[in-house]
């Protein structure tokens, strides 16, 4: 049998054919515009999510045995706000999860509702990204879009949604809407009537291994499937990806180094925090899961080579960087502001402790210190409150940097496995299609079967030491600097 996974990204969609022993037979990538309308502003059109998954689908199917394809399922981009009217048209472009345009309701919810009331009702506090403010932002900047609102989806929803007809949804990525009782895996009505909605607006809830519905006639036909092809609930983005790196169970971690940048902690066990730093969601094997997003990971990378130093040529770049651990240059990664663990839609990307004898490779170096530096902070707070991690998983476009991976073991002072198919959130998405059909008798199941650990990056004591003290400076640059971010973007 064969298994699509459909990694609904930033930048493109990413679809992989699978088959029943985790052999990937073909992979497609498929670009879409993003748009940056107002500084801090990031939206999509749901359209195009459609329209190139649909494109992506015919490719990665050509020369494949058809008859053979069983089910489809997703990783999604989280937090997105969709929006559909009476005729289910998309209202305007999707809001991201990187959009930082809402601080005026996040401010409205932590401070006036009140953090120790949000996380009652949904074990979260607000964030720029999450998807409740930007409700109360269309609510409150585009009343007609508002009243025109018949149906609220995640990003990954609306393709399940045009592929099956089935409004639905699932746990770990409406954990991020910020309207999920989180611990009871149902709809907070206190924070619909908070966001003016009402329940029929939100879709359905699964688990992201069921089947919400089978693939369209029409998109069967066009596709030449066999009809019946189950079209399973899927996963957030980073849930997708754990279940891709076998990170299910309890207290397994996976590290992202996507265009955004998480650590993610499996558990059996709800929890949170007690700033609520971290995001306590449900996992998509049935559990929980904590997880620190950091908004700018590979993308400050990307950011640095192509725009700054124009190149494409990473490798070479990177194969310059010979002192680790003693770079007297710092960066902090904040370039589309920061979520975790400092939530401030304000923080700005920043380096610090140039000289007249820097070099470029230092630069280069400190851009990707700095990326595991603030993922270190999302660490600390994890082992704030108890959990020790002794390895952890790796993926996303991030980590095919040997060295980015060994800086990440070196920073964090944990083992790094590396897998065999680091395709994350296409590859998980994948294998929930085949729980769903009944392949494997869970996802933890799938998880064993099919995902292999082929190297082990570990710590270098020296190195880790070198590290620690750097960090301990890191750490201080971002309190240093808040007040400043606080005034350059006041206007
Ligand atoms: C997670 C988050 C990002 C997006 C990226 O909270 O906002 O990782 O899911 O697609």
């Amino acid at each position: 049998m064969l298994y699509i996974g459909v990694d609904l990204g930033t930048s493109s969609v990413k679809l992989i054919l699978m088959d029943e022993k985790g052999q990937i037979k073909a992979t497609v990538s498929k670009e879409y515009p993003l748009y940056f309308p107002q500084p801090g502003w990031s939206e999509q059109n749901p359209e195009d999510w459609w329209k190139q998954s649909v494109e992506g689908l015919k490719e990665l199917l050509e020369g494949q045995d058809r008859s053979q394809v069983a089910g489809i399922s997703f990783g999604g981009q989280m937090h997105g706000l969709v929006i559909l009217d009476e005729n289910d048209q998309v209202i305007r472009p999707a809001i991201l999860w990187n959009d930082g345009r809402t601080q005026k309701q996040v401010d409205y919810l932590n401070n006036e509702i009140g953090k120790e009331t949000l996380s009652k009702y949904t074990a979260n506090i607000a964030f720029a990204g999450f998807t409740a403010p930007k409700i109360l932002w269309v609510k409150e900047n585009e009343p007609e879009n508002f009243k025109k609102i018949k149906k609220i989806m995640l990003p990954k929803d609306y393709l399940a949604y045009k592929f099956s007809g089935s409004f639905c949804t699932d746990y770990s990525d409406a954990s991020g809407m910020l309207l999920l009782d989180v611990k009871n895996r149902k709809w907070s009505k206190e924070m619909c009537d908070l966001c003016g909605i009402t329940e029929d607006m939100l879709p359905r809830l699964y688990q992201s291994y069921e089947k919400v519905g089978e693939l369209n006639a029409e998109l069967t036909a066009e596709l030449g499937l066999k009809s019946g092809v189950v079209v399973a609930a899927g996963a957030g983005d980073n849930a997708a990806a754990a279940v891709g790196t076998g990170t299910v169970g309890d207290n397994k971690c996976n590290i992202s180094l996507g265009t955004s940048g998480t650590i993610f902690i499996s558990s059996y066990n709800f929890g949170v925090d007690s700033n609520n730093a971290l995001h306590s969601f449900d996992h998509a094997d049935g559990h929980y899961h904590l997880m620190g997003c950091m908004l700018s990971a590979a993308s400050c990378n990307k950011w640095w080579m192509e725009e700054i130093l124009q190149t494409k040529n990473f490798g070479d770049e990177q194969k310059a960087i010979d002192k680790l651990g003693e770079n007297h240059v710092f960066f902090l990664p904040y370039l589309m502001g920061e979520r975790s663990p400092h939530n401030n839609p304000d923080a700005r990307g920043t380096f610090i402790g140039m000289t007249m004898d820097t070099s470029r490779a230092d630069m280069t170096q400190a851009v990707l210190e700095g990326v595991a530096f603030a993922l270190r902070d999302s660490y600390e707070v994890a082992k704030s409150i108890g959990i020790k991690l002794e390895r952890t998983k790796i993926c996303g476009g991030g980590a095919k940097s040997p060295l980015w991976k060994k800086m990440i073991a070196n920073i964090l002072g944990i083992k790094v496995d590396v897998i065999e198919t680091e395709e994350g959130p296409g590859y998980g998405a994948a294998m929930l299609a085949a729980v769903a059909c009944g392949e494997f008798a869970s996802v933890e199941e799938a998880a064993d079967k099919l995902v292999k650990v082929v190297e082990t990056i570990d710590p270098d004591p020296e190195l880790t030491a070198k590290y620690e003290k750097k960090y301990q400076q890191f750490r201080q640059i971002y309190p240093a600097c808040k007040p400043i971010y606080d005034v350059i973007t006041s206007e």
